[in-house]
C-alpha cells in the first residue's frame, strides 16, 4: 500500500489499528451478552461514528437494525457551541425501542446530552451509549457513556472517523494532530 500523506501531520499514535480492533471486539461481545434477546436499534451519530459503527455492528452478531442521525454543534470550530442542531433526522419510529447510540467521542457532552433527551422524548424504551473515546476532562454536561472504548487525554485526536476540518477521518488509527497545524 502507498504511504500515507497524513502521518506526517500527526505527532503520535494514541491507539493503534490493532488496539482498536481488539477493543471493538470486546465491546461487541459485551453488547452481545446484554442485548442478544432484545432486537436493539443501533443509532450512529454521523459523521464521526461511521468507521466505529461499521466495525462494532460486525463485532456484535445479534439480530438488530441500524439507523443514523446527524447533528452539528462544532462546525469547524474547536469548542462545542453548545447549540446542537439535527442536520439529518431519524427515518423510522423509535417508540418502545432499545437504542444503542454509537459515538466516536464524548467530549463536552453537549451532543449526547441533547440526543438522550431527544430519543427519550421520541419514546425510546432505553438509551445505551457506546463511545469509542471518552474525554472526561472536557465535560460540561452531566452525561456518561455506558460503554467506553478508551479514555483519552485532552489532546486533539483524529483518525478512525474523527476529523480536523473534515480531513483525516480515513487515517486507520487514532493519532494526535501536531499543534502547529491548528494553533
Ligand atoms: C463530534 C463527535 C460527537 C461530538 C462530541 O462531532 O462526533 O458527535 O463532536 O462532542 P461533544 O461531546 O462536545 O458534543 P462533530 O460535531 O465534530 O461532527 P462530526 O461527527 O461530523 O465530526
Amino acid at each position: 500500500m502507498a504511504k500515507s500523506t497524513m502521518d506526517q501531520d500527526l505527532s503520535k499514535v494514541l491507539f493503534s489499528e490493532e488496539q482498536i480492533r481488539q477493543r471493538v471486539q470486546e465491546l461487541g461481545d459485551e453488547l452481545f451478552e446484554r442485548f442478544k434477546d432484545r432486537n436493539p436499534l443501533f443509532v450512529g451519530v454521523l459523521k464521526g461514528c461511521f468507521l466505529f459503527m461499521s466495525d462494532l455492528i460486525r463485532a456484535c452478531q445479534i439480530k438488530s437494525e441500524i439507523e443514523f442521525i446527524a447533528v452539528s454543534s462544532y462546525g469547524d470550530e474547536f469548542a462545542s457551541s453548545g447549540n446542537v442542531q439535527i442536520t439529518r433526522d431519524l427515518q423510522h419510529d423509535i417508540t418502545g425501542r432499545d437504542l444503542i447510540v454509537v459515538e466516536d467521542i464524548l467530549d463536552s457532552g453537549n451532543t449526547l446530552y441533547f440526543l438522550t433527551q431527544y430519543f427519550k422524548a421520541k419514546g425510546a424504551a432505553s438509551v445505551t451509549i457506546v463511545t469509542l473515546l471518552d474525554k472526561p476532562a472536557r465535560r460540561e454536561k452531566p452525561i456518561h457513556a455506558d460503554y467506553v472504548g478508551f479514555e483519552t487525554p485532552d489532546e486533539f485526536v483524529v483518525g478512525y472517523g474523527l476529523d480536523f476540518k473534515q480531513q483525516y477521518r480515513n487515517v486507520p488509527y487514532i493519532g494526535v494532530m501536531k499543534p502547529e497545524l491548528y494553533q
